[in-house]
């Protein structure tokens, strides 16, 4: 018979090289060159990774959001990484995308990454168990999964230039150790690589990507770039696969030539030719590779499970008894915020799908207590810039529908396409409309005001434009923008507003004609939203009105958050504060209602120096298209929240051990080596205001035991814990080992993480956590993986400070695995 290999051998020879050349570079933004003299269709992949948004980025092409990686991590539960692994795979065959471009799971050095809401955690265990799951789950049903983005991707300041320099422990023991399982258990069948540089050298030209990846752990998939990342043939030296997009790009016929004069070889040229057929094969785009490609297996209903997930994602950091609430009893609820009616249910960026709808927490709330009088205030502006007009608000005038209608204009004014939308925030990134030739775009709707008032109305987008109202010109816009990341200008793109008078229930005819500013490394793609800006300017009077609220309400729901402009691609935070006056909201609603619960929709750490003054606070993320339903179900007590921190929130900025994300001259040194996250909060001492793996439930655990044994395959020990849940009603329990070493003869951690389980019973009932501890998760990084002999401490708790029982372990000389003596576990009241 012959192997996969000899196969896919006679299909490279019947290419020219010009074929091989051209597969490199993709054929345009999400899809690669097909050959159908040898059976080869296009492969298209599409972002993710909470959902998969497909070919096209428009609401008539809807797809499942779910929550954000952050809600996922935090589940702590490898089950529910697969499952919404799964879900994507089953997005993805809807939407006929064989790759998923992602999971991205670059680690939390610091919290002011912009881009945490998509990666996991600060943790490399957590990062890379969770993500090896993610990374099954999708392969399992066909589909292909893209860990991203290798290596040092960590903060986004000048993510296409920095050059990141972590020491080689931290990057073998923390950086690449997030990556490793997802291609050594795994298999992925592609890693994208960074923009940045890591010691000197960039990402897509980087020796990282021959060893470890492929010469230590076996990954034979294809290494696609970060968009753009690839810039020049001396990359396809490299073990660089696929250049993304196309068709232009620094490979083609640069490439072509670069071959032909011998300054990359032909071999390095099949090599790449090779994995991008196996993959090719894997996902079912290749003819006669039926045996390789994997037919789906898994069902699942995706909008049922962004619910799931998003409750089993939420972190309940702090309750003083009034979750849940009593459904029964509860009259009246105030909701208070910005985010309650508006909420975010996704970071920005590239990791943008566009769901059906997305129930936000004031309808969640609305559904959960039917009985109760729910009041809603704004309390304090969160969004800034324009929001998008909703869909309730606007008719089409070409067609009488809901909606608006687009057209596209050339420089001369001549039309050259329309199309009827459903939607005022449009991105055009591949899809049919010609944005390359486009000059200028038209959005006319019909707009009814829900009430009497001045509105700002206006555009986001980069350019310029004019705003109309019932056929008079009200204002001429201009925008500009300070950044120079391609992706920030097109995502997160400045707006521009304007006043004017409207009256509740009388329909305008608004017209935008909008002239798009182009960077000319994105000639081919264009964003504008046409809306309304919240009105800041009477802060006190807002506050006011939603304190009025809280103290005439049983209970006071405050919902709290980010806005795109801190959390999105393409730039890092400034400081780790809410934005607007929402602490000071906060504090205020208290000081009317001590019954009041704080939901807090951020993708990362925020400070909350109002935290003791609350009855509880909820750490929901952003939650995906069921955000508000599930928040409903935990408030309601239907549901237990799920989550524990996968990552440190501070209480203070200057408490953060390692927070620096501006490069010197181009230099980001990681010199705080392998201790970031709770490993740099142990070292310095200092106390966070939620320490990693932080979460409560509704019921009471006790601990009654812990045992240690070597694990059957020798490489390492399983440690059980016996659980009993006090309580009265069910509940989950996340059990965490941490290994201490304090006479170790080299550099260690505090205390660092090397094995989790969560279990579940029901009230009254027991339960046997089985944690595998591999024994790689003692080692550490000198020229190879050491195993250092002697006595390690393994210490089991419910987060990195709260432990409650400890057994000790470790290796013998001859540098085998052995278990030493066992202390008994405290117990009771842990968890409760
Ligand atoms: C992002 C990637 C993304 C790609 C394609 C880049 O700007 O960094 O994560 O997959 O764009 O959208």
């Amino acid at each position: 018979m012959t192997t996969t290999d000899d196969r896919i051998d006679s299909l490279l020879d019947r290419l020219t090289l010009e074929d091989k050349v051209r597969l490199l570079t993709g054929r345009d933004f999400w899809t690669t060159w097909p050959i159908d003299s040898i059976g080869l269709r296009r492969i298209l992949v599409s972002d993710g990774p909470s959902g998969v948004r497909g070919e096209v980025w428009d609401e008539r092409s809807p797809s499942i959001n779910l929550p954000s990686a952050t809600a996922l991590s935090s589940s702590w539960d490898t089950r529910i990484a697969a499952r919404y692994g799964a879900v994507c795979a089953i997005e993805a065959r809807r939407k006929g995308v064989d790759v998923v471009l992602g999971p991205t799971i670059n680690l939390h050095r610091s919290p002011l990454g912009g881009r945490h809401f998509e990666a996991f955690s600060e943790d490399p265990v957590l990062t890379s168990e969770l993500a090896a799951a993610y990374v099954t789950g999708v392969q399992r049903n066909g589909v292909g999964a893209t860990p991203k983005h290798y290596v040092a991707n960590d903060s986004e300041t000048d993510r296409h230039s920095v050059d990141v320099r972590p020491d080689e422990r931290a990057l073998r023991e923390l950086y690449l150790a997030a990556f490793e399982k997802s291609v050594t258990e795994a298999g992925a069948w592609l890693v994208m690589s960074a923009y940045n540089s890591v010691d000197g050298v960039t990402m897509t030209e980087n020796p990282l990507l021959e060893t470890p990846l492929n010469s230590e752990w076996g990954f034979d998939g294809v290494v696609v770039s970060d968009w753009t990342a690839v810039r020049s043939v001396e990359a396809a030296n490299a073990s660089q696969d696929l250049a993304m997009p196309g068709p232009r790009g620094a490979w083609g016929d640069a490439l072509l030539a670069a071959v032909q004069d011998g300054r990359v070889t032909q071999a390095a040229i099949d090599r790449k030719v090779r994995r991008i057929l196996l993959l090719a094969a894997r996902v079912g785009a290749l003819d006669g590779f039926d045996d390789l490609a994997t037919a789906p297996i898994d069902d699942e209903d995706g909008v049922a499970f962004a619910r799931e997930a998003a409750r089993e994602g939420s972190v309940l950091v702090h309750n003083d008894g009034i979750l849940p609430l009593d459904v029964s009893a509860v009259r009246t609820i105030a909701v208070i915020g910005h985010n309650a009616r508006e909420a975010r249910s996704q970071g920005g960026g590239s990791a943008t799908v566009v769901p059906e709808s997305v129930v936000s927490p004031l309808e969640g709330i609305r559904a959960a207590f039917p009985d109760a009088r729910v009041e809603y205030e704004r309390g304090a502006v969160v969004a800034q810039g324009v929001s998008e007009l909703p869909l309730s608000v606007m008719v089409n005038p070409e067609t009488g529908e809901p909606g608006a209608h687009v057209a596209f204009f050339d420089a001369e004014g001549v039309e050259l396409y329309s199309e009827e939308r459903r939607a005022a925030a449009l991105v055009f990134i591949g899809g049919d409309a010609p944005i390359g030739s486009t000059d200028s775009i038209e959005f006319t709707t019909r707009f009814t005001p829900e009430a009497t008032g001045t509105f700002l109305l206006g555009f986001a987008g980069l350019g310029a434009g004019t705003l109309s109202v019932d056929g008079r010109e009200v204002a001429s816009l201009q925008t500009d923008s300070t950044s120079n990341d391609v992706a920030a200008k097109l995502f997160s793109p400045p707006s521009a507003s304007t006043p004017v008078e409207l009256r509740q229930g009388e329909p305008v005819d608004l017209r935008v004609v909008f002239r798009p500013l182009r960077d000319e490394a994105l000639t081919d793609a264009l964003a504008l939203t046409v809306g309304l800006e919240a009105d800041a300017s009477a802060p006190e009077a807002s506050r006011a009105r939603a304190v009025e609220a809280a103290a005439r309400a049983d209970v006071a729901v405050v919902v709290v958050g980010t806005n795109a402009q801190v959390e999105s691609e393409g730039y890092d935070r400034a400081d780790l504060d809410l934005p607007g006056e929402q602490d000071e909201l906060v504090r205020a609603v208290a000081a009317a209602n001590p019954r009041t619960v704080v939901i807090v929709n951020s993708g990362s750490p925020v400070l909350l120096p109002w935290r003791d003054d609350v009855g509880a606070i909820l750490l929901t993320y952003f939650g995906g298209q069921e955000y508000g339903s599930a928040i409903g179900d935990m408030l309601a007590g239907h549901a237990e929240p799920g989550g524990r921190l996968p990552t440190t929130w501070p209480g203070a900025i200057d408490d953060v051990p390692v927070l620096d994300v501006t490069p010197q001259d181009g230099v980001l040194r990681y010199d705080e080596g392998i201790h970031i996250g709770y490993r740099a909060w142990l070292r310095a001492g200092r106390t966070p205001a939620y320490p990693f793996g932080h979460g409560l439930g509704f019921t009471e655990w006790a601990h009654e035991g812990v045992s240690v044994e070597t694990s059957a395959d020798g490489d390492g020990w399983i440690v059980s814990v016996h659980s009993s849940n006090r309580g009265d009603r069910a509940g989950k329990q996340v059990l965490q080992v941490y290994a201490e070493k304090a006479d170790s003869r080299v550099e260690r951690p505090a205390r660092w993480l090397v094995g989790f389980e969560s279990v579940r019973a029901d009230a009254g009932r027991s339960a046997v956590a089985r944690i595998r501890v591999p024994a790689r998760t003692l080692a550490y990084w000198e020229s190879g993986w050491q195993n250092e002999p002697g006595d390690y401490v393994l210490r089991v708790g419910v987060s990195s400070e709260r432990l409650f029982g400890e057994v000790v372990v470790g290796f013998d000389h001859d540098g085998a695995s052995r278990v030493g003596q066992a202390a008994e576990g405290r117990v009771g009241g842990v968890g409760d």
